[in-house]
């Protein structure tokens, strides 16, 4: 006893005295990080300084002779798209060989969800719930475009979406804080690895910084106005999160909140990122999101713009020529100080030291990947499959039997690889793409009777003459297979939508197909949550699949013919109507909230009523106030039961952290992962609080008849929000807990946080 105890307490000291040379080591590297560039800027002049902070695109075809002077002379420090390996390798040795103080480029480039090999779009990623997974993810496309010779990508993006007009909100991760910042900070993981300089990592960029979501009616790039307690304790928390896991870089958004463009952001850019938070990396703004603080009304001109731009704190301007034409004068007019050209000049340079640049990594040869290799062609796989929701599944119609098959596919994206791949693909390959038809087909072999016919050549015709053929192919099968949506040009940047149905005439054509009676498996292939209500109750089955890249069709055959079991849960709320929006699970309660009155429709108001109609409460006369599915929403082939809600306490001080344990079986007959999740609800508040918050999630897998204890802490200091002093609080008071599979269901129970 006495001999384990010391053995212990000596591995303990063993591991405290590793720690400290661990953190001695750490801090050591730091320090010499900073003294190497002191030494660089002590022998810089102040154009190359400014060259530093001056990021352009590529050129196509050959380098033009000004572009490679202007390495030369170090005006340059960054270059984003640069795709052909030898183009950028020659811009590198020139910045390294032939510049006077060798600094080399970095090269930037937008790999999003994947680089050669795509992974399912954000959202996509987000629908997985699976914060390991989406590191993988990203650690795989950090390999493949550093392969490429890039080293920093603009990803992870976690703009806060609470609107799906919006067609940037297939690049995030969807409507919550809690989820989003879990994955925003896996994903840094997974592009910087556990070491920037290693040859397989990448530098991360979160972005954008910030409240682009919440652009005005979903209409992209448009005003964004959000209080600053709603700011700090929704919009902010992911970025917070991707700080905290060493993120590299921040880019600034194009949108203006709350009247100061974020470019020209001093609040954001020095007090919350730099003071608060302790950012060390660089600030680099959006593609002409500088110069465009002329247009929002917010710079006079070029010269007002660098200045703004500097004083708030952006470090590197991408693409437009604000600070390489004005800051050298500026400086030398005393308008703008050294100091704030080197602040931002270190912070660059730091970044480009810790990527191992100055140590040789630039000049490794750069070679485009070939097709993926088997283990990423897994890994796409197995993301895929964990994105996919399944909504509605009547009367166990999924999964179908394999023997004996007799399907019509039908759909404009059933046999489509390009559109599939999603928005921000940009180096993945169509030939790569395996597509439904083609694994299908593959998975059921020559036995199975199969007919395709696409119906519509693609998502936005309203070319009908395919109906017949979809409808006779549909007749003459036992099951309908459906894959509809959204091309990939349709969701991303400036790409938002007004109407959320699916595109062109693919609401006729499920129509058409379900006059035949025969069941119809509907799955969705689009960037955003659509308005898919009709088609859904005219289908016995529906999948949700957002874009799901490379390996589409693999994963989804495993789906439909029961290899696997559908886990995805939705990251963000699906409204029933454009009208509806912004729909979001974590809603206020208001002083009438709808579900505690009896509700009259719009049809049951008798003529010529004077009187208001009973039930007046929050929400629509004509589709009430629930949505068509709620945030954390998705079905399985499993058939998951909750019991057995214990909490650790139910009286916790500040400083505690409360332990939710749940019993969770599966009592279908397949082996099924669910994704316990856990809200909470502060009842009474110095500010009104949402009526559900997400605090904590486990994704567990379950055998037929299993059940499992699953354990979630949530940390009694992640209760609280900004007040209305702006301190983040967790104010003492009763609080109410949900467990369960999606945001609106679920066991409860009561805590109270004392104040000891
Ligand atoms: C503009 C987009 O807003 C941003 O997300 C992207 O990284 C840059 N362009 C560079 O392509």
């Amino acid at each position: 006893m006495m001999q384990d105890h010391a053995h212990a307490t000596l591995t303990g000291l063993f591991a405290l005295m590793l720690l400290a040379l661990g953190q001695a080591g750490a801090v050591r590297a730091e320090d010499d990080v900073e003294r190497r560039i002191d030494v660089l800027l002590a022998r810089m002049t102040l154009g190359e300084k400014i060259g530093q902070m001056v990021q352009i695109n590529a050129f196509e075809g050959r380098i033009p002779d000004e572009l490679r002077r202007l390495v030369r002379e170090g005006r340059i420090g960054s270059m984003l798209n640069e795709i052909e390996p030898e183009t950028s390798q020659e811009l590198q040795r020139v910045a390294v060989k032939e510049s006077r103080l060798g600094i080399p480029l970095i090269m930037g480039r937008d790999v999003i969800h994947g680089y050669r090999t795509i992974f399912p779009i954000p959202l996509g990623q987000a629908a997985a719930w699976d914060p390991e997974l989406v590191e993988s993810c990203a650690r795989v496309a950090a390999a493949e475009a550093s392969a490429a010779g890039f080293h920093w990508t603009f990803a992870p993006m976690m703009d806060i979406a609470r609107d799906p007009r919006w067609g940037r909100i297939a690049e995030g991760f969807g409507e919550d804080p809690y989820l989003a910042s879990r994955l925003a900070a896996a994903m840094v993981r997974g592009f910087q690895g556990d070491d920037l300089s290693s040859p397989h990592s990448i530098a991360a960029c979160a972005k954008h910084f910030a409240g682009y979501g919440a652009a005005e009616g979903g209409r992209d790039y448009n005003t964004a106005v959000i209080p600053e307690g709603l700011l700090r304790d929704v919009y902010l928390p992911p970025f917070k999160a991707a700080v905290e896991s060493g993120v590299a870089s921040v880019m600034t958004s194009f949108n203006e909140i709350n009247g100061v463009p974020s470019s020209g952001n001093a609040f954001l850019l020095r007090q919350v990122l730099r003071d608060e938070w302790g950012f060390r990396g660089f600030v680099v703004s959006d593609w002409d999101a500088m110069t465009e603080m002329i247009e929002h009304g917010f710079a006079h001109d070029l010269k007002d713009v660098a200045v703004k731009s500097l004083r708030a704190g952006v470090d590197m301007e991408m693409q437009s020529p604000a600070y390489a034409e004005h800051l050298a004068e500026l400086v030398q007019a005393g308008v703008i100080s050294q100091d704030l050209i080197d602040q931002a000049v270190r912070n660059i340079l730091r970044i480009k030291l810790r990527l191992g640049l100055f140590d040789g990594r630039a000049l490794v040869l750069a070679k485009k990947p070939g097709p993926p290799t088997a283990e990423s062609m897994a890994l796409a796989k197995r993301a895929a499959i964990e994105s996919v929701v399944l909504l509605k599944n009547e009367r166990r119609l999924l999964p179908l039997p394999r023997p004996n098959a007799s399907i019509a596919v039908i759909g404009p994206l059933a046999d489509d690889p390009y559109e599939v791949l999603g928005t921000w693909n940009r180096d993945g390959q169509p030939e790569d793409t395996v597509t439904p038809l083609a694994a299908i087909r593959s998975l059921l072999g020559a036995q199975a009777k199969i007919r395709y016919v696409a119906g519509l050549p693609s998502t936005r015709s309203r070319d009908r003459s395919g109906f017949a053929q979809a409808r006779a192919a549909a007749q003459s099968s036992d099951v309908i297979l459906v894959f509809a949506g959204e091309e990939s040009i349709l969701s991303g940047e400036a790409h938002s939508r007004a109407y959320l149905n699916l595109p062109g005439a693919q609401d006729d054509l499920i129509e058409e197909l379900s006059k035949t009676g025969k069941p119809i498996v509907l799955v969705v292939l689009a960037g955003r949550p659509l308005t898919i209500g009709r088609v859904a109750a005219q289908s016995q089955a529906v999948l949700y699949a957002w874009h799901p890249g490379t390996q589409t069709g693999s994963a989804l055959a495993d789906l439909i013919f029961g290899l696997e079991s559908p886990s995805g849960k939705l990251p963000v709320t699906f409204p029933q109507a454009e009208g509806q929006i912004p729909v979001y699970y974590a809603h206020k309660n208001t002083g009438r909230p709808p579900e505690k009155l009896t509700l009259i429709g719009i049809d049951d108001i008798p003529p010529r009523s004077k009187q208001s109609a009973p039930g007046d409460a929050s929400r629509y006369l004509d589709i009430g106030y629930l949505p068509l599915y709620p945030f954390g929403y998705g079905l399985s082939y499993g058939e998951f039961a909750y019991a057995n809600l214990r909490l650790s306490s139910t009286r916790l001080a500040l400083g505690d952290t409360l332990r939710v344990s749940v019993d969770v079986s599966n009592k279908g007959g397949m082996q099924a992962d669910e994704t316990v999740q856990v809200y909470v609800r502060d009842l009474v508040a110095s500010l009104t609080r949402p009526v559900k918050e997400l605090k904590g999630f486990r994704k567990v897998r379950l055998k037929p008849g299993e059940t499992q204890s699953v354990a979630i802490d949530i940390p009694v200091a992640s209760l609280g929000f900004h007040n209305a002093a702006m301190r983040y609080v967790v104010e003492p008071g009763a609080f109410r807990l949900w467990v369960g599979g999606d945001s609106q269901s679920g066991l409860a129970a009561e805590f109270e946080v004392v104040d000891k």
